[in-house]
């Protein structure tokens, strides 16, 4: 009878809230990604969603939580590229990232801004750059923890202008974003998710994006890139995508897996990321097996770049 089947691979799955672990603080760019596909997630798996934020370490202690949740479809983590980054940089990772999850697919890609304080003196990159020589590693660096997005962006910015600065770990950007715009902290590598609105309020100074091609937001469409800037081939986008634990049955993925290719096809979705300089993923890579790959290639790939970078990955 259907009661003898395990709750999640009864048919009428989900018929309880489904929990989203971010493995960052409220208010950043991880969550921001999170509560904006939520909005059209909910819609196409029929289910209420909640947002548990889970921070630390760089976004490993949330990913690890969900590695040890029940595989019965109501816990998933939604996680950026610190899942390829942390491998290289957590010889005790609590997870194997390739064999402890299940796969459901990427969501988009977000550029990074290269912004400072609002008191910073600086009026164009090649000032902030004399700036940093003169001052470095009196510069402080805020970031989101060993193997976030802001760390690695910060790693490949110190190893290419060859400056080891001082690096302020936060939970999360959003905490992150509060102590710059007070000026606590000088300079962040962030996504345009998190950054794109404080530029426009004038409450943080923006001097570079991480893209190789400039982009089109009213906010961000006049700032340089790094690369044409003469950091030849710096080139850091985002990627985000949902996992569940591994073990979770195959009824229960699909559902899910379904759920978030609908979810990416809403226009709604589309405009709102846009609007923050974010790009959702072609609907091909929204399917475990180009996911995983993908993150296998990643792994491979940041491994090379973060040993390169050894010496400013503190
Ligand atoms: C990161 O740097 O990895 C993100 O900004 C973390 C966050 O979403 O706060």
């Amino acid at each position: 009878s259907l009661m003898a089947l395990p709750l999640a691979a009864r048919a009428d799955y989900p018929e309880k809230p489904i929990t989203i672990v971010v493995p960052f603080s409220a208010g950043g760019p991880t969550d921001k990604v999170a509560r904006d596909l939520a909005e059209s997630l909910r819609k196409t798996l029929n289910a209420t969603l909640v947002i548990e934020n889970v921070g630390g370490a760089g976004g490993t202690l949330g990913a690890t939580k969900v590695a040890k949740a029940a595989p019965d479809g109501y816990t998933v983590l939604l996680h950026h590229i610190g899942m390829a980054t942390s491998p290289a940089l957590y010889r005790n990772l609590q997870y194997k990232t390739l064999d402890d999850f299940e796969y459901l697919g990427l969501i988009n890609e977000v550029p990074m801004t290269l912004v400072a304080k609002p008191t910073m003196a600086a009026a164009n990159y090649g000032e902030l750059a004399k700036w940093i020589a003169a001052n470095k590693e009196k510069v402080n660096l805020a970031n989101a923890g060993l193997g976030s997005a802001s760390h690695l962006c910060g790693l490949l910015f110190q190893s290419t202008i060859k400056i080891d600065m001082t690096t302020v770990p936060y939970k999360g950007t959003g905490p992150a974003m509060t102590d710059l715009i007070g000026g606590q902290v000088d300079i962040m590598c962030d996504q345009t998710t998190n950054t794109s609105s404080q530029i426009e309020g004038g409450k943080i100074k923006a001097y570079a994006v991480t893209s190789t091609k400039r982009l089109g937001s009213p906010a961000l469409a006049k700032l340089p890139t790094l690369d044409e800037l003469g950091l030849k081939g710096f080139n850091v986008a985002i990627w985000h995508g949902l996992y569940a634990p591994k073990g979770t049955p195959k009824p229960v993925l699909d559902k899910l897996n379904a759920g978030l290719k609908k979810a990416l096809q809403d226009p709604d979705l589309h405009k709102r990321q846009e609007a923050l300089g974010a790009v959702i993923v072609q609907d091909g890579r929204v399917n475990p097996a180009e996911h995983k790959k993908f993150v296998t290639d990643e792994i491979a790939k940041w491994g090379v770049v973060i040993k390169a970078a050894g010496q400013y990955a503190d």
